[in-house]
């Protein structure tokens, strides 16, 4: 158990197959020695290498999948939600908003 947290930018440096970190439901967990033992596959797993992969993993796996699979030091701790929301205020470049149009509707008489 670890009470540390991290940014996902701190996370998102642990990407490759040897330094490998994913989160899930705001949780950091080290599945680098796990990766080859992964039931879903090496690839599966790499591709949310320093990524969130909670929406991912929820439909493959039991809720207790994680904690069976990995040894409590492998998890690492939480995302720190507070700097993650300091780090968004601080955007110089406001996010573009996405403009979106409805299709246009056809009435039909019939
Ligand atoms: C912390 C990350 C992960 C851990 C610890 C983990 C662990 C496991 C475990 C223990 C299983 C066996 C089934 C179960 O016990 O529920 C499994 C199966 C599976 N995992 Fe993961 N997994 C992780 C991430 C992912 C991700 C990101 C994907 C991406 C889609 C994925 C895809 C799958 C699939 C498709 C199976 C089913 C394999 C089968 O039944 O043939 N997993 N995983």
């Amino acid at each position: 158990m670890s009470d540390r947290t991290w940014t996902p930018q701190e996370v998102a440096k642990h990407n490759k197959p040897d330094d490998c970190w994913v989160i899930v439901s705001g949780k950091v967990y080290d599945v680098t020695e796990f990766l080859p033992n992964h039931p879903g596959g090496v690839r599966l797993l790499l591709n949310f290498a320093g990524r969130d992969a909670t929406s991912a993993f929820k439909p493959f796996h039991t809720p207790t999948a994680l904690t069976d699979a990995l040894p409590s030091e492998k998890y690492l701790g939480s995302i720190d939600h507070a700097r993650v929301k300091a780090l968004k205020k601080k955007r110089s470049t406001p996010r573009r908003k996405t403009v979106t149009q409805d299709a246009p509707r056809v009435e039909v008489e019939v």
